[in-house]
């Protein structure tokens, strides 16, 4: 008999998780939720920390993102290595010796625009090689995600530029209406509000390896922003500079790229599930901050 799932959300506070568990607590009361904010590196303790919780899943919500953004990743390298390729693979190596599945909220800042995947081409598909290695960040996920997906009960989902309807400080729509500049690209973007129940199904639904976790299509940040001014503030003006020009005022490349979700949503489909395109899912994510 199939036990009655137990999950365990790995990053407690961060941004991810916390949506993550609100969202459990309120679609499905009935499974049982725990959190740790233990050290994905430290063996003990993780160890320590599965046979006393005893999960059916584990939910990896932690990792190095950099505060104030991915820049910080930068100057603190070995800090995160052993989060995002120490910490992390000892998290998947310590659930398989427990027979946990582990599904990791990774990333798909992984790849940028090349000849064979052009803006308005074919998106990246999960078995293309990673071909961005412009920022750390970026690497050590990498790494972490060729070694990681080895591993049997092993899920991978590759969010991409994460929108919230609360409008979070760390919400793509949040970060981009406060910069002075914007570039002009389109994007995959993961809008949380549809894709985190998916994460959900997926991840109680034992599935394994990769997925590029976005919703379909791309949108530009000036799309974005004009759905912004249209629904949340009228008022609101933004001025545009080129990648060149945006290389002067960061320290780490940023990833730009679209990725191939033909294999997410046709999975969704067996669920019921149809995934709504970029720019509808960004519209109906500032509809509901707005309340509407
Ligand atoms: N936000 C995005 O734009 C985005 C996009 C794509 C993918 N993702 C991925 O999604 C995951 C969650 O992102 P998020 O935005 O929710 O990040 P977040 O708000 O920075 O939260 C990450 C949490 O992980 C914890 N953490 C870091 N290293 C850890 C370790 N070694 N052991 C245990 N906990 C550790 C952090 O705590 P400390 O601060 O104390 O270390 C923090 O509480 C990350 O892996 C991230 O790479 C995020």
């Amino acid at each position: 008999m199939t036990p009655q799932p137990k999950i365990l959300i790995w990053g407690k506070g961060g941004w991810i998780a916390t949506h993550l568990k609100q969202l459990l607590e309120r679609q499905i009361p009935e499974v049982e939720v725990a959190e740790t904010a233990i050290r994905m590196e430290n063996r003990e303790a993780v160890l320590a920390e599965l046979d006393r919780v005893k999960p059916t899943h584990v939910l990896n919500c932690a990792g190095k993102t950099g505060r104030p953004n991915v820049d910080w990743c930068e100057s603190n390298k070995e800090a995160v290595i052993r989060s995002n390729v120490v910490g992390a693979l000892n998290l998947t190596d310590c659930c398989y010796l427990r027979g946990v599945h582990v599904t990791h909220f990774a990333t798909g800042c992984i790849y940028t625009y090349d000849e064979a995947h052009p803006i308005g081409g074919p998106g990246f598909k999960e078995t293309d090689k990673p071909n961005f290695a412009g920022s750390f960040y970026s690497r050590t996920k990498g790494h972490f995600e060729q070694l990681a997906s080895v591993y049997p009960s092993t899920l991978i989902l590759r969010l991409r530029l994460p929108i919230s309807d609360d409008l979070h400080p760390r919400c793509l729509i949040t970060k981009i209406t406060a910069y002075e500049r914007v570039i002009n690209i389109p994007n995959s973007v993961t809008v949380l509000h549809d894709l985190l129940p998916v994460a959900v199904r997926l991840a109680l639904g034992s599935e394994t390896g990769i997925y590029n976790f976005t919703s379909p299509g791309a949108v530009s940040h000036n799309e974005i922003l004009e759905m912004y001014r249209e629904i949340i503030d009228p008022a609101f003006r933004w001025e545009n500079f080129t990648v060149e020009q945006m290389r002067h005022v960061v320290v780490a490349e940023r990833s730009n790229c679209a990725l191939d979700v033909s294999k997410l949503e046709a999975k969704a489909r067996e669920f019921g599930i149809e995934i709504s395109n970029a720019r509808e899912a960004v519209r109906r994510s500032l509809e509901r901050s707005k309340g509407l």
